[in-house]
């Protein structure tokens, strides 16, 4: 009984735990208003979710009904099906050209419980955890519920936003990092960290003693830079994969982690009790999504079209600086010039406009007031659209 007027002789509520006051997730509230204007009749051009609108390859879908209608759907190992965690083992031979052992592959459902997983097998409560910001909200909310301390390090344009070894040994210095998170690409802005900026902050980790979990969920969508798996440049690292975004799987639910070898067991009991298993339906199309490369690539083509799209006109809209987008769907965008506060910005503009953003402040709490963020993993005729609106909505403020 949670009701203070619900229970016998009008007992206050009982309190929500001190660990579980974390932040929302604003982008959400962005996604549910676009959802309620669009429930009403409007024409709402979704700039704002970090997911692709293309589904899942016709592969996948096709073993996942087949499996869906020849019998149960039921529990699976732990740590996913072994057909599933060899073929995984065997991608990072064809791109990268470096094969971890399938017993190291753990299969997650999605790569949030990835990150679940490796937290609580590799820290415990109070560690200090780095983190890049602007960054992926969760990490820092997660970080918290489960009473680690999250290091925001704040990058900045001369280091082309991204960690550098300077950076971790100051925030080390401080007070002890116990690890370090990064996304390479990055969530909001896409930027990477050239292959030899990633092994100097690899090695800088390691010499300070410092776990390493690698977010490599955005690997498969990159432009022009080379991108650096950290699996092989530390065997401590975990290394954190999804099949959401490169795969077109947000939905499915599943993703991997390439665990150390160490932590196998620890990371085993953990999933045994905390999730039991991925979903078997999702690591069936999962499995199947790897003969699905060549629609896969021609998805990327299409990011790379709107990336184009995005880097031509947001300047001319009145934007500042876009950081890098070296990879991902996102530009992450300076609108100093054009808003004191992108969240009532990204309001407005919903509103009257009719286009969802994101405003920054999810990512980077100090500096986001500042900043929108802008997916562009949808169709290029929407995104056109939605930056004519904006281009039209603005010329009437000025007006
Ligand atoms: C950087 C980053 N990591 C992890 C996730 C979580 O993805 P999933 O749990 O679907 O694998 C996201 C989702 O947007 C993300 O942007």
């Amino acid at each position: 009984m949670r009701h203070a007027d619900a229970g016998p002789g009008g007992r206050p509520p009982l309190a929500a735990s001190s660990r579980s006051r974390i932040e929302p997730f604003r982008a959400m509230s962005v996604v549910a208003r676009a959802g309620e204007l669009a429930g009403a009749g409007r024409d709402i051009v979704l700039m704002c979710v970090g997911q692709p609108d293309a589904p899942a390859p016709l592969a996948a879908r096709e073993a996942a009904a087949r499996a869906a209608l020849a019998g149960p759907i039921g529990y699976t190992a732990s740590a996913g099906t072994p057909a599933l965690r060899r073929r995984i083992a065997r991608h990072y031979r064809e791109r990268y050209g470096v094969e971890p052992d399938p017993a190291r592959v753990y299969v997650t459902t999605g790569s949030s419980a990835g990150f679940i997983l490796s937290f609580l097998a590799a820290f415990d409560a109070g560690d200090r955890v780095a983190i890049p910001a602007p960054g992926y909200p969760a990490y820092r909310n997660i970080l918290r519920a489960l009473s680690l301390e999250p290091v925001e390090i704040e990058c900045v344009a001369a280091d082309r936003w991204v960690i550098t070894p300077a950076l971790l040994e100051a925030a080390h210095a401080r007070a002890p990092l116990a690890g370090l998170l990064v996304a390479n690409p990055n969530n909001p802005n896409g930027t990477m960290l050239r292959p030899e900026a990633f092994h100097a902050l690899v090695d800088a980790a390691r010499a300070l003693g410092i776990r390493l979990i690698s977010d490599e969920i955005y690997h498969g969508l990159t432009f022009d830079m080379a991108e650096t798996t950290a699996l092989g440049l530390d065997e401590d690292a975990f290394v954190i994969n999804s099949f959401s975004k490169f795969f077109c799987m947000t939905g499915w639910r599943v993703g991997w982690m390439v665990v150390p070898e160490a932590m196998i067991e620890t990371v085993d009991r953990l999933q045994q009790n905390a999730f039991i298993c991925a979903p078997e339906i999702s690591q069936i199309a999962a499995l199947a999504a790897f003969d699905g490369m060549a629609e896969l690539e021609a998805v990327r083509r299409g990011y790379a079209r709107n990336r184009a799209l995005m880097l031509a006109r947001l300047p001319r809209l009145g934007f500042g600086e876009v950081q890098p987008i070296d990879g991902a769907f996102y530009a992450y965008a300076e609108a100093g010039a054009l808003a004191d506060d992108t969240a009532r910005f990204a309001a407005r503009l919903l509103e009257e406009a009719g286009v969802a953003v994101t405003p920054g402040v999810d990512f980077d709490a100090r500096r986001g007031r500042r900043w929108l963020r802008f997916s562009f993993a949808g169709d290029h005729g929407r995104i056109a659209e939605g930056l004519d609106r904006i281009e039209a909505w603005l010329g009437r403020q000025n007006r």
